[in-house]
């Protein structure tokens, strides 16, 4: 019989992580409604300010950690030590979620911001130690993956630390950094995972380790230019992001130099889906990556525009994190309900609205940039819901395709 090997710790953390992204979009919805001359209750614009804890120290942080936590271990052969210290880390940071929610909107004057970041720090302190221990094993193969996954981890440790200092957490390269904890973890599980999806191959090793390089350079420049608040260091900053991105993309071959020919011809039905699949989100995905990256870049060199701040940031949160997201969600879910994917069943049906939804913030944006205020056309304004609707498409897709194991087994 088909055995599928539980992971039954991540299941909450990914779940929740779902349930706040779709809160926490829905606010951002609204939050972009309002800048196209909505009127919008003052209550509801009470939880503006929420939006930027859902996302981040929410949904980010928890399907990173539920992610940690099963594939970490399953990269090592290894059970995950201590799973009721991984339970403990869930509850930390949840609790300090909705602490921040009933705190911000029942008492905005009251200041309880020490006890949600103590308990967040030490949620995501517990998380990161347990990693750590896991990693102490060295593996014999694709080590790389290791180091992209260790300085992940120890920048969402120093964002963290940064938070309960309350430097600078508005500017843009503080944000971006923020974000370079979950890009880095993805490049360590592409790293692992994505050359042999495409063609059965080895990662260009050299690449890799001058895109590691890269990023811890990047890395600790953002930080320094948060601490000192120097818009040169943030120009520098994005341009080793860039290249550790660029280094990193052509490692694992996400714009091809390979040859698939064979591949493509040997595969077919679910195994091909799946292969499709993969190469147009990770495309789309790096596109987005590159596209944010270099807005950040700009935003630092002066190009001071909304647009340009809000799409530095948007285009990799939802364009680069949530489309990869997207990808590897359908892999993962599997040891976590203990249900198998049918990619035969998937279409392109939300990738479509997430890229409409992102081009018309686009169009959104520079108008707000351009023109005075509320000289522009509401429908200019809905880029979230179309978002939010691409979201809604993915959970149906999924749970429409999703399949008991003893009947797939039967087969
Ligand atoms: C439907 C999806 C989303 C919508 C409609 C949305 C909307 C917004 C809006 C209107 C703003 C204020 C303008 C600005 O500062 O750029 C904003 C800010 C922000 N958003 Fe989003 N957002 C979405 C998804 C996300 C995601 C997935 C993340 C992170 C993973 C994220 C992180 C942020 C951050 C960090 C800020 C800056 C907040 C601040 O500095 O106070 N957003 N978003």
């Amino acid at each position: 019989m088909h055995v599928i090997n539980y992971s039954p710790v991540s299941k909450p953390f990914v779940m929740t992580a779902v349930i706040i992204s779709f809160i926490g979009s829905s606010i951002g919805a609204l939050w972009m409604l309002s800048f196209f001359g909505v009127s919008i209750p003052v209550e509801v614009m009470s939880t503006f300010k929420l939006h930027r804890i859902f996302q981040l120290d929410g949904f980010v942080t928890l399907i990173i950690m539920g992610i940690g936590y099963m594939i970490i271990p399953r990269m090592r052969n290894e059970p995950l030590q201590f799973p009721k210290l991984a339970q403990i880390s869930y509850f930390l940071v949840l609790f300090s979620i909705l602490f921040d929610f009933s705190t911000q909107t029942f008492f905005p004057n009251s200041d309880y911001a020490k006890i949600t970041l103590a308990a967040r720090l030490t949620g995501v302190g517990i998380f990161a130690a347990m990693m750590f221990l896991r990693m102490k094993t060295v593996p014999k193969l694709l080590k790389e993956t290791d180091y992209f996954i260790t300085i992940s981890f120890s920048l969402l440790i120093a964002c963290n630390v940064i938070s309960a200092f309350e430097i600078n957490r508005h500017s843009l390269v503080y944000t971006q950094l923020w974000l370079l904890f979950p890009i880095l973890m993805i490049f360590g599980i592409e790293y692992k995972t994505l050359p042999s999806f495409l063609a059965f191959i080895r990662p260009k090793r050299k690449l890799a380790m001058i895109s590691i390089a890269l990023c811890v350079t990047s890395g600790a420049i953002g930080l320094a230019s948060v601490i000192t608040s120097l818009p040169e260091l943030g120009v520098f900053f994005n341009l080793f992001a860039l290249g550790s991105a660029a280094c990193f993309a052509v490692s694992v071959f996400i714009y091809g130099g390979f040859d698939n020919s064979e591949v493509l011809r040997l595969i077919s039905g679910e195994k091909k889906s799946r292969y499709l699949l993969t190469i147009l989100h990770t495309r789309v995905a790096f596109g987005f990556l590159f596209a944010g990256l270099t807005l950040g870049l700009l935003y630092n060199l002066n190009l001071q525009y909304f647009a340009v701040f809000d799409l530095a940031i948007h285009f990799i949160a939802i364009g680069f994190i949530g489309i990869t997201i997207m990808l590897y969600l359908p892999l993962m879910l599997p040891p976590i309900t203990g249900k198998s994917i049918r990619f035969l069943d998937f279409n392109t049906v939300p990738l479509i609205l997430i890229v409409s939804g992102l081009s018309v913030r686009v169009i959104g944006d520079i108008l707000i940039s351009a023109l005075p205020s509320n000289q522009f056309s509401t429908i200019f304004g809905i880029s979230g819901f179309i978002v939010l609707a691409g979201m809604f498409s993915f959970v149906i897709m999924i749970h429409k395709s999703m399949k008991e194991i003893d009947s797939e087994a039967s087969l």
